[in-house]
């Protein structure tokens, strides 16, 4: 025996090895039921599982087949309502009721009636009676294509594309009516079997010799030895199994949360909704600078306005950006306004973030690390790379011993853990920042250098106001969507939030 055939023999199914032994080439699964002693639906099984190991083929023929119904042996026993018609009026007309009460004619069959002897030219109606016509009369001896295809269907289920002209004409007439005859498409299976399935069968594959489970006694006992045990078919197919999860930006989100937290990192939280002042004045950037404007700012309507914080940041703030609050900065040499600093945003950016936890910060909690993963929001037409709620990821490292160097080596630290192996930098400019860098990491797919963060030291013009004295603040933020749609092959940064069921059961789980 060739090792290939004894291992499919080891793992086949009693029904398997029923039907197999049972099968002969073209036989249909009713007929395969009766001869294997499987039930109908055990016979299925089996011949789809053989066909999974390349057994057999199933092939299934799809027929439509006519069966008479109750009406139509009741009409074949009395005859036809129409033929008891025209026996009725055969010597004299009668009223339509008349005929009606005689043969115990409802409207509906009545009419039916009287509408297929007129087109057989039969009757003629006259003065509210029906009168037989010479063509009538000659019918009455006769058997008429209709009830010779109901005497036929009587005895046998007939194939719908099975019919001679005649009784094609016959089951036009008769489908109209109620309850005469019934088409029904039904499948027949049967199966064939394959070349290896030929050998196997010629094996002749026997169920007892198989041992299907081991069981605690058999171990006790020690009745396994010496016995065989069916094999498990591990390549057999089986329904896809769509386990609950989280939705893959969620799960990215939570694991870059972790890459924080093991590099010893605080989460960071507040409001979606806060005031410009925390937005952009406590980060240096100018009352007209171009980024408060509305069409890249969403402003809330009502409240409009919120609630400054305590007077002495304000103030700092303030003369921080008119006169450089005397660091050596020359500000922004205007005249601030508290009421600009009211207005009300979707935080556009989670470097407010930062801002707020500086100004909680104190001198005891120094050095101190923070991130946060969340929301921001701007005022952005949605296409294919741009959405107006994103995510960002965000970080401070606050250190009087912090410098340049180490700011790049966090970010290398980070990006080589969201796999990009290769970092780079280049300068930028941020209003809060002072040196400012980009960040761009290479593709290994794409082979490009794409630009993924803004980074930067906080200028002393926010530290100063916010935290009261000058200390290194490494600072980073970027957009989530953009460092992680690569990674799940996505183009469109829309498709991240599509909710696709199909996506959501076969994105590839995060690294
Ligand atoms: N806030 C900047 C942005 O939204 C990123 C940034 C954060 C830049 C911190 C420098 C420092 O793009």
């Amino acid at each position: 025996m060739k090792t290939g055939a004894k291992e499919i023999i080891e793992k086949l199914h009693p029904f398997e090895i029923k039907a197999i032994s049972a099968l002969k080439d073209g036989m249909a699964l009713d007929e395969l039921s009766e001869k294997s002693g499987l039930k109908e639906i055990e016979a299925m099984r089996a011949l789809q599982w053989l066909e999974n190991k390349g057994l057999v083929k199933i092939k299934t023929e799809e027929k439509n087949v006519i069966r008479i119904e109750s009406n139509g042996r009741t009409y074949l026993r009395d005859g036809l309502p129409e033929k008891k018609i025209l026996g009725a009026i055969k010597s004299s007309p009668l009223s339509f009721d008349k005929i009606k009460k005689e043969l115990k004619l409802g409207n509906e069959e009545f009419n039916v009636c009287i509408g297929l002897l007129k087109s057989k030219m039969a009757v003629n109606i006259k003065e509210g009676t029906l009168e037989i016509t010479a063509q009538g009369a000659n019918l009455i001896g006769k058997e008429t294509l209709e009830e010779k295809f109901l005497r036929r269907l009587s005895k046998t289920e007939v194939q719908a594309n099975d019919l001679s002209p005649e009784e094609r004409f016959a089951y036009g007439i008769l489908k109209k009516r109620k309850d005469v005859l019934r088409e029904d498409n039904i499948k027949i299976r049967s199966a064939e079997l394959t070349e290896l399935g030929r050998d196997i069968k010629k094996q002749k594959p026997e169920t007892a010799d198989l041992v299907e489970r081991l069981t605690q006694d058999m171990i006790k006992r020690g009745s396994w030895k010496g016995k065989s045990f069916r094999r498990y078919d591990i390549k057999i197919n089986v329904p896809q199994i769509n386990g609950g999860k989280r939705h893959f930006v969620n799960q990215t989100i939570q694991s870059i949360k972790r890459i924080w937290l093991d590099m010893g990192f605080k989460e960071m939280a507040g409001p979606m909704l806060d005031t410009s002042f925390w937005n952009f004045d406590a980060l240096f950037t100018a009352q007209d600078h171009p980024v408060r404007e509305l069409q890249d700012t969403f402003y809330i309507k009502n409240p409009a306005k919120g609630r400054l914080p305590n007077k002495e940041i304000v103030q700092a703030v303030k003369e921080m950006h008119e006169g450089g609050g005397g660091i050596g900065s020359s500000g922004w040499g205007y005249k601030w306004d508290p009421e600009e600093a009211k207005k009300n945003v979707l935080r556009t950016h989670t470097t407010i973030l930062s801002a707020k936890t500086l100004a909680k910060l104190k001198e005891e909690d120094l050095p101190a690390k923070f991130f946060s993963v969340a929301k921001c929001f701007r005022n952005e037409a949605l296409d294919w790379k741009h959405l107006f709620e994103l995510y960002q990821v965000e970080g401070i490292v606050v250190d009087p011993d912090a410098n340049f160097r180490n700011l790049l080596g966090y970010l290398k630290a980070f990006f080589n853990k969201l796999g990009f192996e290769r970092v780079r930098i280049q300068p930028a400019y941020f209003p809060y920042t002072e040196p400012s860098a980009e960040v761009h990491v290479f593709h290994p797919v794409k082979k490009q250098w794409i630009e993924l963060a803004g980074s930067g030291i906080f200028r002393p013009e926010v530290v100063v106001p916010l935290l009261g004295k000058d200390v290194p603040v490494l600072a980073w933020g970027m957009g989530l969507e953009r460092s992680i749609s690569e990674f799940f092959s996505i183009s469109d940064i829309r498709q991240l939030y599509s909710n696709d069921l199909k996506q959501l059961r076969e994105i590839k789980i995060w690294r």
